[in-house]
């Protein structure tokens, strides 16, 4: 039999014709002499019929089939009986009297049910991820990530931009988390590294002349895994010669708009906000806020000042700030929800969390009873609060007090429901720091890469206050997730070995690492800049998934294992031997 249509094609339009269709048993219903059969491919479904009454010798077949065998069938299609349609499916209307079947495989029953309310745990999902694989939903966020992927390449390219292959036998990329390594059979103890993104190359790539370079590139990093992450990704690797950064902001723009319309037949703004790395850690706490939450923070410290709450007045005489965050409405926040919250910002490396309610009764805080009548009305006046309103103070360094007060900004509105998830909020972050003080490292580090540019008026700060230099770096956000970064790029060797300098990596260890760019800067390096842009969480807020996994054909856990294969696994005792490894533990 040779398939005429998919399992999602026939309307009453095909009344009478004879089609040959082929799929998997989706269910199986039994009535007693009808056998109704839902035939399901990644098109769709058609119901199809076993009538004893037209075609006896199928009967059999059909006593037999059960959900998930793969059957082919001949049949004509008929209009279904009036008040028999299902309008919730395409080819609702009719269904397939079978005149001829085949069962193609059998299967056995499969360990969850194949349909999208599906209540089967993620492991079991993972475990048998080419049955998970079969669920309408996934195929349909699978077919969205081929959209965009389609859409991403035709976009590029008809803007100039060609696709290069980078390696990934590699050597260490600098993105700032551990690599995945593979040892050399050949060269008896060396290691190539997978890339943590293409950086380097797309650089050398620029240094080439290729002028534009685009990339849909797998990227290894070894990291935490979070909801968000995943150890092998997908990144969309782009790289531009002769361009500013607005250029690539614009660029970015178009993409990002066509992307959308193709996938989704959403109009995104044609350009969108820009806003700088310390208005977004001022007003919300986080470097890729998410504005369909209105809360914002404030500077409460001129009001505490002079308090007679000694730890507020302390703190702001000590250069500290009194940052604060009005939830609203908060009715339903209790006295033990604020003590969660207390104990959620001690865990982020704060040392409390003042909390005030106003009620109908009055303030109901456990330092309210310590602020002045004119401190209060001073606060209801600044936060605008009405009755139901709450407010949380954290009393810290500015840093830690945005980044506190930012982190339950975005737990307590999911917690409360008051995200607006009807908006699309796309916009960038500038003008972040070039460096940033670790002092676990006890030396400056990046904040993106050692290749960002500095702000060329910058410049001079490198030498007196390092910490200051803004960089010409950029992040793209979108509904609260960092969907990309990128920046303009150092094109001259002098600056490159400046930042190293700054960044405590000697010419001696820099050449050792990064020799080769750093000749090719030498070789007429002209000025470039770029973006990867997270693919998997693109698509996974395309989806409307809060899982970069169910975006993912084959997925890691978030202990970076595969349920599926079981990798990583043990290998050959030949094969370690093969590559000069000797395992000295496994776990105790
Ligand atoms: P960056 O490290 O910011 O930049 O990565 C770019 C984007 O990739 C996504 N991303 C991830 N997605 C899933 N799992 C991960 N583990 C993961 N890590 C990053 C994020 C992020 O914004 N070479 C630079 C880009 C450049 O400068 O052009 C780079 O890789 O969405």
């Amino acid at each position: 039999m040779k398939r005429t249509h998919t399992c999602g094609e026939l309307t009453a339009k095909n009344n009478g014709k004879k089609v040959t269709l082929m799929g998997w048993c989706d269910v199986r219903r039994d009535h007693g002499g009808l056998i109704f059969v839902d035939l399901r491919d990644r098109f769709g479904k058609t119901q199809i019929v076993f009538d004893p009454q037209i075609s006896p010798e199928t009967q059999p077949f059909a006593k037999e089939i059960r959900s998930e065998y793969v059957l082919a069938i001949e049949g004509k299609v008929r209009k279904r009986p009036k008040g028999m349609e299902n309008k919730k499916i395409a080819t609702g209307d009719i269904e397939v009297a079978v005149l001829k079947c085949s069962i193609l495989n059998r299967s056995p029953a499969p360990p969850f049910e194949i349909s999208d309310t599906t209540d089967a745990a993620e492991e079991i999902r993972l475990k048998y991820r080419f049955l998970d694989l079969r669920r309408p939903m996934m195929q349909c966020y699978m077919l969205l990530r081929h959209a965009a992927a389609q859409a991403t390449r035709r976009y590029l390219s008809d803007h100039g931009f060609i696709e290069v292959e980078t390696p990934m036998l590699t050597r260490s990329t600098p993105e700032g988390a551990r690599d995945y390594l593979v040892p050399s059979r050949v060269h008896d103890g060396r290691f190539y590294a997978l890339p943590q993104s293409p950086q380097l190359f797309k650089q050398l790539l620029m240094v080439s002349g290729f002028d534009k370079y685009f990339q849909i590139v797998k990227c290894f990093r070894d990291e935490d895994l979070r909801a968000d992450r995943q150890p092998e990704f997908t990144q969309i690797d782009i790289e531009s010669s002769f361009v500013t950064r607005d250029d690539v902001l614009e660029m970015v723009e178009g993409l990002m708009g066509h992307i959308f319309k193709e996938v989704l037949g959403q109009k995104l703004p044609k350009t969108f906000d820009r806003i700088g790395f310390y208005e977004a850690m001022n007003d919300y706490g986080s470097d890729k806020p998410d504005r369909r939450i209105s809360w914002k923070l404030e500077d409460c410290s001129d009001i505490f000042k002079n308090s007679n709450f000694k730890i507020f007045a302390q703190a702001v005489a000590d250069k500290k700030v009194i940052k604060a965050l009005k939830v609203t409405p908060a009715e339903t926040l209790s006295r033990k929800d604020f003590e969660a919250l207390e104990q959620e910002a001690k865990g982020m490396g704060a040392k409390g969390l003042g909390w005030a309610k106003l009620t109908k009764e009055g303030w109901q805080s456990p330092i309210a009873k310590n602020f002045s009548e004119e401190e209060k009305q001073a606060l209801i006046k600044k936060l605008k609060l009405k009755e139901g309103d709450a407010v949380l103070f954290a009393a810290e360094d500015w840093a830690l007090a945005c980044q506190v007060l930012g982190s339950l900004r975005v737990s307590l509105a999911k917690k409360l429901g008051i995200v607006d998830e009807s908006k699309t909020d796309i916009f960038w972050v500038l003008d972040f720091p070039l460096f940033e003080y670790s002092p676990l490292e006890k030396r400056y580090v990046s904040v993106h890469h050692p290749f960002t540019s500095p702000h060329l008026e910058d410049v001079p700060l490198m030498t007196s206050d390092p910490s200051k230099v803004r960089s010409l770096g950029y992040d793209l956000v979108l509904n609260g997730y960092e969907i990309g970064g990128g920046s303009i790029r150092i094109h001259d060797r002098g600056l490159q070995q400046q930042v190293f300098e700054i960044l405590n990596v000697s010419s001696v260890e820099a050449e050792r690492r990064f020799g080769f760019l750093l000749s090719a800067l030498e070789y007429g390096a002209p000025p470039h800049g770029g973006i990867a842009l997270g693919f998997d969480r693109l698509i996974m807020l395309l989806a409307g998934c809060t899982s970069i996994r169910d975006v993912i054909a084959f997925p890691k856990t978030t202990s970076a294992t595969c349920l599926m294969t079981q990798a990583p696994s043990d290998v050959d005792a030949e094969q370690l031997k093969e590559l000069h490894i000797k395992i000295l533990s496994t776990k105790s």
